[in-house]
């Protein structure tokens, strides 16, 4: 596959605390409910972090995927549909959560490129199409003062289709957080 990665100089991971999340018990309610339906019991206290594991993240890319669902206001999106895809601008003036979040996209780019989709438990069904057809997509990636700007293209519509709507559930999770990911979810569970 094609693909421009620049790289970027990432220093010390940040540890953010917990944050109290507005429909938290909602959503851990019915991630419980579905981890009963795969027969793995009632997980109680374990908070959040079981919706941000995946078959094989490590504890960086959880922490990432926290930092931006703890600090999503911060985060500021711009997507531009280009004919065979996506330009993104995801930019954020705290340094800490940049880094979180610049790794994260360089991470799972980098997952889809070699096909190890990380089945998070909120993750976004569009996500199957991309690994599916990962080796149709070209990515670039180029970091900005504040943040980091990605294109994908791909000669297939579906692809195409796919790449455009990622981005836009992207930007909801950006502008909404973890509401986002519930309403998701919930849609997909009824
Ligand atoms: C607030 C939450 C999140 C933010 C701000 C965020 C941000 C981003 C950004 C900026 C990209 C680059 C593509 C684009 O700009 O559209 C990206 C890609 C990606 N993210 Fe996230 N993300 C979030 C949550 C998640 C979650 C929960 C998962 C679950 C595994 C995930 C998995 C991925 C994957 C697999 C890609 C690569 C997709 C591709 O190659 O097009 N992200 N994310």
């Amino acid at each position: 596959m094609k693909r421009t990665l620049l790289l970027l100089t990432l220093t010390g991971a940040a540890v953010l605390g917990g944050v109290a999340y507005a429909n938290r018990y909602a959503l851990e309610h019915m991630v419980m409910q579905r981890m009963h339906g795969m027969g793995m019991g009632h997980m109680g206290g374990m908070g959040m972090a079981h919706m941000f594991k995946g078959v094989d993240t490590t504890p960086a890319e959880e922490t990432e995927l926290r930092a931006m669902f703890d600090g999503h206001t911060q985060i500021t999106r711009s997507v531009e549909n280009l004919p065979k895809g996506i330009r993104t601008v995801t930019e954020t003036s705290n340094p800490a959560l940049r880094e979180q979040m610049v790794s994260h996209v360089i991470g799972m780019i980098d997952r889809v490129d070699q096909g190890r989709d990380p089945k998070v438990t909120i993750q976004s069904l569009t996500l199957d199409i991309l690994f599916k057809n990962r080796a149709l997509i070209v990515t670039e990636m180029e970091p900005t003062e504040t943040g980091i700007i990605v294109t994908q293209t791909s000669d297939d519509a579906e692809t195409v289709a796919a790449l455009q709507k990622h981005a836009a559930e992207v930007s909801d999770l950006a502008a909404r957080g973890i509401v986002s990911a519930q309403e998701a979810m919930m849609a997909r569970h009824h």
